[in-house]
């Protein structure tokens, strides 16, 4: 059977951001800036590296400002226009998503990542899809979803990144029972969310990046409520697993969990280094900062 091509993403982000209150009492914690950009800008850019052509995005109420920032900003255009700032409009204008490429439904209650992602089944319809978790911001060559494209491409089924976490971190993730090596991927034999350590099938955590079919759709429909009470992806997986192939792509580039306060810190410190134009004023200035604190 022809292996369909992934066209369509989901991002949920209908998550209230409790981790990083106050400020996510009024802006979206996708929203926040990590150096010059929402967060959420890097995992759309990183989607459409990966080929993705239909952005939809799983919102709640309060998450207004998403909708804004994937649509076009007519006043600021013309400002910007009429001031003859030209490069900075060109570069809006070369980021924004084409005209119906982005679609909004709302998670009404929120009832878990995996009630999230069937929120999205009309609109993903009877194909593949990705899932990208956009607290996640992966940072690699070539981009993590355009490396599971690629693999997905000779395998089918579906298919997670995975990562390495210390023993004990294990309970705060989705872990995976890996099988065995098949080149670069793994196969899957199951999964667990949020495991107790000496329950942990391995130190291998799902990291926010998915391709998987759409009899997930049909299984969530089913799927009762798991660890923390909430309706899980992983355990909707762990069904799936059952009939359809299943992989994982142990992903080697750097994650940057930008869900909490200190990996937000730590993600806009590595953005801004890594600023072509930037970098090296805010490596001075982040060294005097840890000059001056010792
Ligand atoms: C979710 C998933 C979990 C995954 C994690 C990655 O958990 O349920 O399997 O490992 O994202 O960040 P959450 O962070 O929403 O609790």
């Amino acid at each position: 059977m022809a292996i369909k091509p992934v066209r369509k993403a989901v991002l949920p982000v209908a998550g209230l951001g409790t981790r990083v209150l106050p400020a996510t009492k009024v802006i979206p914690k996708e929203m926040l800036p990590v150096f010059d950009r929402p967060a959420l800008h890097y995992v759309i850019d990183e989607a459409r590296a990966a080929g993705i052509e239909h952005f939809i995005f799983v919102t709640g109420r309060n998450k207004g400002a998403i909708e804004d920032y994937f649509d076009i900003a007519y006043e600021l255009e013309a400002t910007l226009e009429a001031k003859g700032k030209t490069a900075v409009l060109d570069a809006l204008r070369a980021d924004l998503p084409g005209a119906g490429a982005c679609s909004f439904v709302r998670q009404q209650a929120p009832l878990g990542l995996g009630h999230a992602v069937w929120c999205a089944r009309e609109l993903v319809g009877g194909e593949p899809f990705a899932v990208l978790l956009p607290d996640m911001i992966m940072r690699s060559d070539p981009a993590c979803l355009a490396e599971m494209t690629q693999a997905y491409g000779e395998v089918g089924g579906n298919l997670i990144s995975v990562q390495e976490v210390p023993r004990a971190e294990v309970s705060s993730y989705g872990i995976v029972d890996p099988g065995a090596r098949k080149g670069a991927l793994i196969e899957m034999r199951g999964m667990v969310e949020k495991p107790a350590v000496q329950d942990a099938p391995s130190n291998l955590m799902i990291s926010g990046r998915y391709i998987l079919q759409p009899e997930i759709f049909g299984i969530l429909s089913r799927q009762t409520p798991g660890a923390g009470g909430e309706i899980q992806l992983t355990d909707a997986m762990q069904t799936l697993m059952g009939e359809s192939p299943f992989h994982a792509l142990p992903f080697t580039g750097e994650v940057f969990d930008t869900g909490s306060k200190t990996g937000y810190l730590r993600a806009s410190a590595a953005m801004a280094l890594a600023d072509p134009e930037h970098g090296a004023e805010a490596r001075a200035i982040l060294q005097a900062l840890l000059d001056a604190s010792r």
